[in-house]
C-alpha cells in the first residue's frame, strides 16, 4: 500500500463514516506471513509442530504439579499456573493461524480482532504478574529463608495467583472497551500475523490521541510495574546468592532460581524489542519476527526450560511414567482376560 491509496482510502472511508456505523460490520485481513507462499506448507507443519508440542509440554507440566506430592510447594504451584496460563495464552493466536493456513483465508471479523486482542493481551498481562509472583516467592525464599514458610503461605500464593488473572482481565477490559471506540476504515489489511494493537491502531481514522494515553498508562500497569519490581527482586536475590561464601551453596541457590529467571529474559527480552522498536519499514519484518517470539515461543519453551533444567520436575516426570509403565504391566499381567473380553 503506498501513501497514494491510503490517503484515497482514507478520505472514502471518512465520507462513509459519516451515514453509518460499519466498524462492527467490517472484516480485517491479516496479512501474516503471506509473503512466503513457497513456505506455507512447511511453515505449516511447523506452526502445527509448536503448538502441539506447547499444550503437551504445559498440559503434562500442569498434570505433574497436581499429581505428584513433591512437587505441592508454592514455587510448582506458581508453574502449574503458569503453564495453564500458557496453554491458554497459546491458543489465542495459534489455532486461528493454523486455520487461516488450511482455508487460505486470512480475514476476521471486527469482533473477532476485538476478542484476539482482549484474550491475548490480557493473558500476556497475566504472565508479567505471574512471573512477578513467582520472582517475589525466590525472593522470599532464598533472602529471607527463616520467614519463608510463614509469608509464602498456601493462601498467599493461591490469592496471588488468582489477583493476577483477575487483574489483568479487568485492565485489559478497560483498554478494550477504549479501544473499541476507536474507529476504522482505510485499508483494512493488518499488516501481522494477529489482532495486536499498534498494527491496529495504525489503521484508525478518529483521534487516537485519548487512547494512545489511556493505552501508556495501562502499559505501565500491565508492563514495567511487574517488570521493575520482578527486576528489583532478581538484583536482591543475585545480591544474596554472591554472598554465600561456598560455591557449592552459591549453585544450589542459584539452581532454584536459574529456570524462572531464563523465562523471564525470554519473555521480556523479546517484549521489549518488540514495543521499543520503532515501527518503520525495514524494521517492521523484524518486529513481526521479535513478535513471533514472545508470542508463540515463549509458551514453547517455558516446559523445555524446566524439564530439562530443573531436577524436582525431571524426577517428578520420571516417577510418573514409572508408575504409568508398572500400572499398565499390573493391569496386563494381573487382568489380561478381563482385558482380553473388554476389547
Ligand atoms: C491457578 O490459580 C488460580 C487462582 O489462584 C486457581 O484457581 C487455579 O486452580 C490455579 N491453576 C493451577 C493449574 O494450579
Amino acid at each position: 500500500h503506498n501513501g497514494f491509496f491510503w490517503r484515497v482510502d482514507k478520505q472514502h472511508c471518512m465520507a462513509e463514516w459519516e451515514n453509518d456505523n460499519w466498524t462492527s460490520s467490517m472484516d480485517f485481513v491479516l496479512l501474516g506471513i503471506r509473503d512466503v507462499p513457497i513456505l506455507q506448507n512447511l511453515l505449516f507443519l511447523l506452526l502445527l509442530m509448536i503448538y502441539a508440542v506447547t499444550m503437551v509440554g504445559n498440559i503434562l507440566i500442569v498434570v505433574l504439579v497436581v499429581a505428584d506430592r513433591h512437587l505441592h510447594t508454592p514455587m510448582y504451584f506458581f508453574l502449574g499456573n503458569l503453564s495453564s496460563l500458557e496453554t491458554c495464552y497459546s491458543s489465542t493466536i495459534l489455532p486461528r493461524l493454523l486455520a487461516s493456513f488450511l482455508t487460505g483465508d486470512n480475514s476476521i471479523s471486527a469482533h473477532g480482532c476485538m476478542a484476539q486482542f482482549y484474550f491475548f493481551a490480557s493473558f500476556a498481562t497475566t504472565e508479567c504478574y505471574l512471573l512477578a509472583a513467582m520472582s517475589y516467592d525466590r525472593y522470599l525464599a532464598i533472602c529471607q529463608p527463616f520467614l519463608y514458610a510463614s509469608l509464602m503461605t498456601w493462601k498467599v500464593s493461591f490469592h496471588l495467583a488468582a489477583a493476577s488473572w483477575l487483574g489483568s482481565s479487568l485492565l485489559l477490559l478497560v483498554v478494550t472497551v477504549v479501544f473499541s471506540q476507536v474507529q476504522f476504515c482505510g485499508p483494512k489489511s493488518i499488516d501481522h500475523f494477529f489482532c495486536e494493537f499498534s498494527p491496529l491502531l495504525e489503521l484508525a481514522c478518529s483521534n487516537t490521541r485519548v487512547f494512545t494515553l489511556v493505552v501508556f498508562i495501562f502499559a505501565f500497569l500491565d508492563l514495567i510495574c511487574p517488570f521493575l519490581f520482578t527486576l528489583a527482586s532478581y538484583v536482591c536475590i543475585i545480591a544474596a546468592i554472591l554472598r554465600i561464601p561456598s560455591s557449592t551453596g552459591r549453585q544450589k541457590a542459584f539452581s532454584t532460581c536459574s529456570s524462572h529467571l531464563t523465562i523471564v529474559t525470554v519473555f521480556y527480552g523479546t517484549l521489549f524489542v518488540v514495543y521499543m522498536l520503532p515501527r518503520t519499514a525495514p524494521l517492521r519484518q523484524l518486529n513481526k519476527v521479535f513478535s513471533f517470539f514472545y508470542t508463540i515461543l515463549t509458551p514453547l519453551v517455558n516446559p523445555l526450560i524446566y524439564s530439562l533444567r530443573n531436577r524436582e520436575v525431571r524426577e517428578a516426570l520420571r516417577r510418573m511414567i514409572r508408575k504409568a509403565t508398572t500400572c499398565t504391566h499390573n493391569y496386563v499381567g494381573d487382568t489380561g482376560k478381563r482385558h482380553f473380553l473388554f476389547l
